[in-house]
Parts: structure tokens; sequence; C-alpha cells
């Protein structure tokens, strides 16, 4: 460590404790000695998820499935049913098969270690980590974004990320105590969530800021510096929203790999890089509107045209579904928009 830091990483360690103790946020999976099924349940929602996000969902999943024997037992359709919205629905489809590996080969108990928790479906190296640290207080370091910022600035790493991941994952290591270590890794969280936020630190409340080279420095608003990202590309696509005389629409369940596997959908063509031309795919009579849905994916922004018929009987593999119902589907964003955009011109 550099010659300012006058105290040792164990009296770091033990301040960020005492503001977490005083400062840490009320959240519904931090519970004192909460079961580690809530506490893999909440870490998989949180994988690329805002907290905001997570809550009403880890909120419902705990009082359907209170065990990871009832989680286990259900049927993976309830369970995208009632990820849906949540998004990565590999997650969902993971968990459920975590669940069922846990519960067949492992007696319905987590594995207490990383490299355990590791070979668990839809658990990487950070999940395992927070895990281990959370539910068995084992001394890692879970980093995540939130990490890799504090630990950034308080050490003033000017290598930009993610060239300077090995580095922040080892000084983040250097700090966790040997007691506490699922607090400590929450606490670094939290730091990061409400006090060394990315744009405007609020330094004069944080309990590094003493010994934080970056605001010694004035780099702690500025800091970590990332290799730019290439800019998302754009997908075309159409959307057949077919529909009987009952108010009911056509639905089908997409293919179980791939994006947004075994979600429901209203129908569509493929999703391509160039626009193309309207091709019907049944022969009906088909109308639509300039309206464009526009959805957000992490490697593509989709634009999707919505085409309208009429049908009675149900076609392309799909069955229909009374308006009214749709909620009870496991429809992922992308086609609660398209059906909210339809249903609003009613
Ligand atoms: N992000 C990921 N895991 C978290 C946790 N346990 N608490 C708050 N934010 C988190």
């Amino acid at each position: 460590m550099g010659e300012h830091h006058t105290k040792t990483m164990a009296e770091q360690g033990r301040k960020l404790l005492a503001w977490y103790d005083l400062n840490a946020r009320a959240l519904p999976w931090r519970v004192r000695g909460q079961v580690p099924y809530k506490i893999w349940l909440s870490e998989i929602m949180l994988q690329q998820t805002t907290v905001a996000a997570v809550k009403d969902y880890y909120l419902k999943f705990v009082e359907k499935w209170p065990t990871v024997q009832a989680l286990a037992a259900a049927a993976l359709n309830d369970v995208l049913k009632a990820w849906a919205g949540l998004g990565y629905y590999a997650r969902a489809r993971n968990l459920h098969a975590c669940a069922q590996l846990v519960v067949a080969e492992q007696g319905g108990v987590f594995p207490r270690d990383v490299a355990g928790l590791m070979a668990l479906p839809g658990v990487g190296a950070y999940t395992a980590a927070a895990i281990a640290a959370i539910a068995y207080d084992i001394p890692v370091a879970a980093v995540d974004g939130n990490v890799d910022r504090v630990i950034s600035r308080f050490h003033c790493i000017e290598v930009p990320l993610p060239l300077s991941k090995p580095l922040v994952r080892n000084l983040a290591q250097a700090h966790v105590p040997t007691l506490r270590a699922g607090d400590f890794a929450q606490a670094l969280m939290d730091l990061g969530a409400t006090i060394c936020t990315p744009k405007s630190p609020n330094c004069e409340n944080c309990p590094w800021a003493d010994d934080c080279v970056a605001r010694a420095r004035g780099l702690a608003g500025v800091l970590p510096y990332k290799i730019a990202k290439k800019k998302v590309p754009t997908r075309y696509g159409q959307v057949y929203w077919i529909e009987n005389s009952a108010g009911a629409v056509l639905v089908r369940q997409r293919a179980m790999a791939g994006l947004l596997g075994g979600m429901t959908e209203f129908p569509s063509s493929d999703w391509v890089e160039t626009k193309a031309e309207f091709a019907a795919p049944l022969d009906l009579q088909w109308r639509h509107t300039t309206d464009i849905v526009e959805h957000t994916f992490t490697h593509f922004k989709l634009e999707l045209e919505v085409w309208h018929a009429t049908h009675e009987t149900p076609v392309l593999n799909g069955r229909f579904v009374a308006f009214a119902d749709l909620a009870n589907e496991a429809l992922p964003s992308v086609m609660v928009k398209v059906a909210a955009h339809v249903l609003r011109q009613r």
C-alpha cells in the first residue's frame, strides 16, 4: 500500500463496519441469521438489477416459495411467470434448476464454500463470493460495480476498467476482515450505492474520506476510468397481434434456449439488423399503425412494428389468452410494452 495509508487495512474495515451499523439500508433479505436459501435468491435477483427493482419480486418469491424445497417443486412455468418483468430470464431458468439440484443432490443444503457455490447453475464468481460472505461469513470479497468504484477511488487506481479488475479484486480482498465478512461485503455495496456514487460522491459523509487517495487528489467524482463500450446496434422486427372476436390475443411460448427463453410472446418475425418489408406469416387481413415499440436489451436495441389481424382459431403454434388474463402470463417487458401499446389505443 502507498505511504498515505496511515491506517491499517483492519482499521479501515472497522471504520466501515461502524458506519454500516448506523447506516445499513433496511432490505427485506437482510435479516440477522437469514437462511442461505433467501440470500442465494436475493443475490441471483440482484445480478444486473437494482435493489429497487428487486424488492417486490423478492417478497413475492419468498411468500410463494418459502424454502428451497418449495421452489424445487414448483413448475418452471410458474417461476417464469413470477419472474416476468425482471429481465435476464436465464436467471429464472437457472434458479429453478439450481433449487432442484440442491434438493436432489445436496439434501436441500447450499454448499458452504466458494467453489461449491460456483458449481451451481447461475452462480458466478461474484454471486458465489456474495453468498459465501453473507450466508456463512467466509472472508471473501464480493466485487460488483459498486465495489469497483469504491476501491478504485480509495486507492486512486487510474488504470481503466476492466483492465484494473484483477488489481481491484486483490485490493478489495485485502480489506476483508476475518470477522463479520458478510456485513463487510454489504457495507461496501451500501457505501458504493449511497455515498460513493458515480457522479457526485458525498465525501463529507464517507467513513473512508480521510484516507481516500482519489479524494486527496480531486479525482473522487471522476474515477474509475472505463474503456469506452461499443454502442449497441439496433435490430428491427414485426410483431403479430392476432386477436379473436371474444377479446383474446394469440400468444405462444418461446424456445427454452436463447433470449427470453421459455417466456410468453406475441409471435414475431426474426429480429434483424436491417429493416425489412412486411412479410405476412399467414394469409390474413393485416393492418398496422406507424407506431413502433422500442426496447433495449443488453446487446441490442429492438424496434418492433406492430401488425394487427383478426382470426378465430389458434395458429402459429399459439393459443388465445383473454386481454384481461395477460397479467397472468410470463410476458417479458418487451411484450408487456407491445400489449400496453395496443390496448391503450382501445
Ligand atoms: N447488490 C448485490 N447484492 C446486494 C446485497 N446483498 N445488498 C445490497 N445490494 C446488493
